[in-house]
């Protein structure tokens, strides 16, 4: 492979030796002796200066990738540590008939000059806004978290598995499923493909629960797709999940604390000076805002400060809701009552003013939550939590599953599901079957969360929402 510029700063090469790299070019100044051009390969967040003879850059332009070879120097003044150079009376070699050279153009409008931009006009160029600085180092970012994610869940022994994404059921019951169609069957359109129903997954769980039972530590990270109507800053219809499942544990605090752990794994990969993962990210926003970086670097330290995060039940959050509203703190357009869903407003309140942390919710009403979740002793909540942090709300949800078959059955029966296509989910419970459970989490939230980003269309490359499917 070509040298990339990732490599060439962490490993630079001697001083004067000759260096050839490729790029896109940031930003060009020409003056009457000297021309700087700034050029971003994408492999790290720093650009690479080159320091050029003024009649080689005339014809030069943001956009446009070039290869350009020249001798790579220590850098005087400025930010950077190293900058390549084309002295004036530089030799080519014979292979080169030029130090410079454009690889490809651009035409005169090119949409991303050097400026301020703001994400809802670069979400207008789905195909290029990747190219600016601050949005391709949430890509690092996000690579980077997934890194982490992998080491973190093989230190604890998990396997991997890559559970279906075409399914028969419907694992949430929400009834915000989309459903497959066949383009061959136009001709016959009662004919159905898989002889039956399908749909996209919202969830890989009950497949994830069936290797749990031979693997016991599962963990997938998936795509997830919800026709979700609502158009938020943190739905999407495609979405990534990460989804474990843990056997042989009974007690959904399990869960709260090896979601937190795992959690603390990330930021604590992101704090590492060693590794340029935080620093990706931050330094991409020195340009914008100081502070912001400040921030972010505040919140991570906050977040390994506290030995344990917070943990209430559904009816301790409730009673914590309605008396603040009671006592005049804070006015809820949805009132807080037992029974009713938290809402958004609820759940951003709880995390993000009154713990001000990650903070989690467990014991939710039956009424409220799936059939697969087991039912506690007082038959009125289930064994389930939902992980709530400031400025996202809920960011994992996850729960004790029903292991013992009759429980299962009964409970399924008392919902009126058809169960024909999930007979494999509740055979799974006459053979060897274990307690157990698991949580999912959005990784785009976690990402939006972790990186101070507002909007979960800028943390997913190609966005797909109600109504947006540009790219
Ligand atoms: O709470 P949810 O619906 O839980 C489940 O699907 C379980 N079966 C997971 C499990 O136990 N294995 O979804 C889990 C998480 C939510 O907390 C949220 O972070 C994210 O998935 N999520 C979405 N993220 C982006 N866009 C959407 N439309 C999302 N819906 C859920
Ligand atoms: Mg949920």
């Amino acid at each position: 492979l070509p040298q990339c510029l990732g490599e060439l700063f962490a490993r630079p090469p001697r001083l004067n030796s000759d260096v050839t790299v490729q790029g896109w070019i940031k930003a060009v100044r020409v003056q009457k002796n000297i021309a700087f051009m700034d050029i971003s390969d994408g492999t790290t967040y720093q650009n690479l200066m080159c320091v050029i003879p003024p009649e080689l850059a005339s014809n030069l332009k943001t956009g446009e990738s070039i290869q350009i070879r020249g001798l790579w120097c220590e850098s005087k003044g400025g930010k950077q540590k190293y900058e390549l150079k084309i002295p004036k009376d530089y030799k080519i070699s014979d292979e080169f008939d030029n130090c410079i050279k454009v690889i490809g153009t651009v035409p005169e409008n090119y949409p991303l000059q050097k400026k301020f931009h703001t994400q809802q006009f670069l979400r207008t160029i789905p195909h290029l806004r990747w190219k600016t600085n601050v949005l391709s180092s949430i890509l690092r970012f996000r690579s980077h978290v997934e890194t982490s994610l992998i080491a973190f869940f093989n230190e604890k022994n998990f396997i991997k598995t890559n559970p279906p994404l075409i399914t028969s059921s419907d694992c949430e019951g929400a009834g915000e499923l989309f459903k497959i169609e066949s383009t061959s069957n136009e001709k016959n359109p009662t004919e159905k493909f898989f002889g039956k129903d399908s749909y996209l997954t919202v969830s890989t769980q009950l497949h994830l629960e069936v290797l749990c039972m031979a693997l016991s530590r599962v963990w997938t990270l998936s795509p997830c797709f919800r026709a979700e109507e609502s158009s938020t800053n943190r739905h999407l219809s495609e979405f990534w999940m990460l989804e474990a499942e843990i056997a042989f544990i009974n007690d959904v605090r399990q869960l709260t604390k090896f979601s937190e752990l795992m959690i603390k794994h990330v930021v604590r990969t992101l704090l590492d000076d060693s590794s340029e993962i935080g620093k990706n990210l931050i330094e991409s926003r020195r340009g914008r805002a100081v502070e912001e970086a400040i921030k972010i670097r505040e919140k991570w330290n906050f977040l390994l400060s506290k030995d344990e995060w917070d943990c209430i039940t559904y009816t301790e959050a409730i009673d914590i809701l309605q008396k603040a509203e009671a006592d005049g703190i804070v006015k809820f357009k949805f009132k807080p009552t037992w029974g009713a869903s938290l809402q958004s407003e609820h759940e951003k309140w709880l995390a993000g003013e009154y713990f001000k942390s990650p903070v989690s919710v467990t014991d939710y009403p039956i009424e409220l939550k799936p059939f697969y979740m087991k039912i506690n002793n007082d038959k009125k909540t289930v064994a389930c939590f939902d992980l709530l942090v400031p400025e996202i709300g809920e960011l994992v949800g996850g729960s004790i599953r029903e292991h013992d078959l009759f429980k299962l059955s009964n409970e399924m029966t008392r919902r009126n599901m058809k169960v024909d296509d999930l007979n494999w989910y509740i055979d799974l419970r006459s053979n060897g079957s274990v307690p157990h459970g698991g949580f999912g989490m959005g990784f785009e939230r976690l990402l939006c969360y972790l990186g101070n980003i507002e909007n979960i269309r800028d943390v997913i490359p190609f966005p797909r929402s109600a109504e947006t499917l540009d790219c």
